[in-house]
C-alpha cells in the first residue's frame, strides 16, 4: 500500500491594494458585476469576469429560477458566454465575487463542484490554466494559480478513452 498526497499553494492577500493593477481591476469589476445577478431566491449575488488571452473580457452572474435546480452559477454563465463569443480563446484569469444581501460578504468563496468540473473541461479543452481571483466585496483575497487545483483527481475526457 502506498499513500499519496495532493497539495497546492495559493496566495492570500489582505486587500485589493496589494494586487497588481490588472488583478485589482478585475476584482473590482467582479464586485461591480454582482449587481447584475438575478438571485431573488438566495439573495446571494455572484459576479464573475474573465480576461481572455486575446485581451477581451467576458462577465457572468448567477441566474436563478423559481424552479430552483434550473438556476445557473455565475461561473458557468460566464464560461458559456465566453465559449459562444470567443470559442477558441483561452481564459487567462477569472475574478469571482459575491454580495450576500442576507449576510456578510467579507470572505472569499470558492466555485461549487459543478463549476469546478466545468472549469476543468474549459482548461483541458483550450489547454490553458485558468487563474482564479476570489473575494467578497471586502476582506481577504485568494489567488488560485489554476482552477484544476480545486478539483484533485477530477474526471475528464481522457477517462473516457
Ligand atoms: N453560486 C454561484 O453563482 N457561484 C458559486 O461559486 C457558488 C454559488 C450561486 C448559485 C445560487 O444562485 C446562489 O449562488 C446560492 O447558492
Amino acid at each position: 500500500m502506498n499513500r499519496e498526497t495532493i497539495s497546492f499553494t495559493f496566495e492570500v492577500y489582505d486587500s485589493v491594494e496589494e494586487l497588481s493593477a490588472e488583478d485589482a481591476w478585475l476584482l473590482q469589476e467582479a464586485r461591480k458585476v454582482t449587481n447584475q445577478a438575478y438571485a431573488p431566491y438566495s439573495q446571494f449575488n455572484v459576479g464573475a469576469i474573465a480576461r481572455l488571452t486575446n485581451g477581451e473580457t467576458v462577465t457572468g452572474t448567477n441566474q436563478e429560477n423559481a424552479s430552483y435546480p434550473v438556476g445557473l452559477c455565475a461561473e458557468r454563465v460566464l464560461l458559456s458566454a465566453a465559449s459562444s463569443i470567443y470559442p477558441n480563446v483561452p481564459i487567462e484569469t477569472m475574478a469571482i465575487s459575491y454580495h450576500n444581501t442576507k449576510g456578510e460578504s467579507d470572505r472569499p468563496v470558492t466555485p461549487c463542484g459543478i463549476c469546478r468540473q466545468t472549469l476543468a473541461e474549459y482548461q483541458l479543452r483550450l489547454n490553458h490554466p485558468i487563474r482564479l481571483i476570489l473575494s467578497g466585496l471586502e476582506g481577504k483575497i485568494y489567488i488560485i494559480p489554476q482552477s484544476n487545483m480545486l478539483l484533485p483527481l477530477g474526471f475528464n475526457s481522457s477517462d473516457l478513452q
